[in-house]
């Protein structure tokens, strides 16, 4: 497993120093939400809207380490209070460590699309693991989503289309804002296509996708 790490500030914690899941409010008190961007990168948009949001808090997820430092180092240089830093990998930690339902918003720009099989337990928008990721939404919390890799994204479209928890929207404009992340801004400036996605956390909605349940419940009978 890849260790964790977490950073608040000018605090680096590892598990072993928190309890479970984690109390957002305990460790940045005072945030009116949550938003949540899942492989960080570089941190661009985590770091900007940091520095633009008024109460929200905002914790990024990534499992390079290099990256990880590179985003806590900027972090901690630019004064980000409302800024939680955690290193690993994402369906692990939200598994684990984070709580449920707390998210305004949960961002995953250009997520890598693992096409490998022994890498498939890594999918963010598999049948399997959507659950997690839109769990993390607290009811009518939005999801923003946005490829270049137009396969993955019509798999991930048709896994979030077919997930009754959530109502799908398909951009056809840019976002806004503009190009949120370094890898948009790339894809943008080449001319490529990008699919972008929104999807909404239905009120009283149900949080499991169907065919993740099935897999599960094949699973759980086979090892009886
Ligand atoms: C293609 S880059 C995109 C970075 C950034 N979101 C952007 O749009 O510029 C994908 C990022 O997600 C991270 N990543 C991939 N799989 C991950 C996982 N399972 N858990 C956490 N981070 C992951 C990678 O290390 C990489 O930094």
């Amino acid at each position: 497993m890849i260790p964790v790490r977490i950073a608040v500030g000018e605090r680096e914690l590892s598990l072993s120093e928190l309890e479970l899941p984690l109390e957002l409010e305990r460790l940045v008190p005072g945030r009116e939400g949550w938003e949540v961007e899942l492989g960080v990168g570089k941190g661009a948009y985590l770091l900007r809207c940091a520095a633009s949001a008024g109460d929200a808090g905002f914790l990024g997820i990534e499992i390079v380490s290099k990256y990880y430092r590179l985003v806590r180092d900027r972090a901690r240089k630019r004064g980000h209070h409302n800024v939680i830093l955690m290193r690993g990998e994402a369906l692990y930690l939200i598994a684990t460590v984070l709580p449920a339902g707390f998210a305004r918003a949960v961002h995953v720009y250009h997520p890598d699309p693992w096409p490998k099989s022994r890498h498939n337990k890594r999918r963010l928008f598999d049948v399997e693991s959507i659950d997690l990721v839109v769990g993390l939404l607290e009811p009518g919390g939005t999801l923003y989503f946005a490829t270049d890799h137009t396969e993955y994204g019509e798999r991930v479209t048709e896994v979030l289309e077919s997930h009754p928890g959530v109502e799908l929207r398909r951009l056809d404009a840019p976002w806004p804002d503009g190009p949120r992340t370094n890898y948009e801004a790339k894809f943008v400036a080449a001319g490529q296509p990008i699919l972008r996605l929104e999807a909404v956390r239905r009120v009283g909605g149900p949080l499991f996708h169907p065919a993740g349940e099935r897999v599960v419940v094949a699973a759980t009978s086979a090892r009886e």
